[in-house]
């Protein structure tokens, strides 16, 4: 029986702990999402609102519905419930600075860049990273920068394609680069601004489980990983860790979320300074494999 009318606080209970356990282990395979014990009151909490927007009436006629959905919109809306999308402008602003000023001198010779963002969530990351290389670069960024942004939920990433915020995201921007990138909404948009063409140019969004290959995702000079690998336990960031390196250049950087840590993860990449990481160039490989250990 659907439970829809049901008050909001009517038909939420705690999980049982086998429904708990499915719960978990489903999360865990599809997402790598780590649900430890002693969430079951956040989960329960979470998953009641679904559970009712879905019409399920029971646990087992929302875990059928999920597992079941050949769309995968539901497991989507399940990872959404279990994981925070929380981004912003410019967040960890000391990344863009060392982008700035230790990445983009290096590339003063390149002909193409390309930046992966490797869970964008709605956006502000790779339209960051856009802003920052065409305020950097110019125009001519237009021509040689591509920035790959995916995540892994369609939700966010429709989103993060409209380009449309609320005025309020971007507080703390300096007006100059707010007027050079954006357009302010009139009438009914006002309070939003959209990304303007040449911002939008520049990032082609995708979905992606970087739980699952991502050799399809390309080789890039800069990987932003920001703020999901702190959903995952060791061996699943092990296993994300090594495949992202395996889609840096040589003498590439990889960016993590500044709570999160490599330590206890054998990754091959050498620590740069807090959250930067960077693959041994073709040089420095060849010098390592002489040198006499
Ligand atoms: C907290 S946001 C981080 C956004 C941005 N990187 C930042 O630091 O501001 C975490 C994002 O990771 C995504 N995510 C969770 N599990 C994922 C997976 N297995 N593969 C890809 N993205 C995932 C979520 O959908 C969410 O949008």
């Amino acid at each position: 029986m659907p439970a829809t009318d049901a008050g909001p606080a009517a038909s939420i209970r705690p999980l049982k702990a086998r429904e708990f356990a499915q719960i978990r282990q489903l999360a865990y395979e599809t997402f790598g999402l780590d649900l430890r014990a002693g969430k079951e009151a956040l989960v329960s909490a979470r998953l009641g609102k679904h559970m009712r927007e879905s019409g399920c009436g029971s646990f087992d006629e929302y875990y059928r519905h999920v597992v079941e959905d050949p769309t995968g919109e539901a497991l989507v809306t399940l990872i959404d419930a279990l994981t925070t999308n929380h981004t912003s402008f410019f967040r960890e602003p000391a990344h863009f600075d060392f982008l700035r000023a230790s990445v983009l001198p290096q590339w003063k010779d390149r002909r193409s860049v390309a930046v992966w963002s490797a869970a964008c969530s709605t956006g502000e990351e790779p339209y960051s990273i856009a802003m920052c290389l065409l305020g950097e670069l110019g125009p001519f960024a237009s021509g040689m920068v591509r920035i790959l942004a995916t995540d892994i939920s369609t939700r966010v990433l429709a989103q993060a394609k409209r380009g449309i915020y609320p005025a309020e995201r971007f507080e703390g921007l300096p007006s100059a680069q707010f007027r050079k990138f954006w357009l302010r909404g009139e009438r009914d948009w006002a309070g939003w601004y959209r990304a303007k063409k040449e911002l939008r140019a520049l990032v082609e969004f995708r979905r992606l489980n970087l739980l699952e290959s991502l050799s399809q995702a390309g080789v890039f000079p800069l990987i932003f990983c920001r703020n999901v690998m702190i959903y995952f336990d060791k061996p699943t960031q092990q296993q994300v860790v090594q495949r992202l390196g395996e889609c840096l250049e040589p003498g590439g950087y990889l960016f993590i979320g500044h709570a999160e840590s490599l330590n206890g993860i054998r990754h091959g990449l050498e620590y740069v300074r807090p959250a930067v990481y960077r693959k041994a160039s073709q040089g420095e490989r060849e010098k390592g494999r002489r040198e006499p250990c």
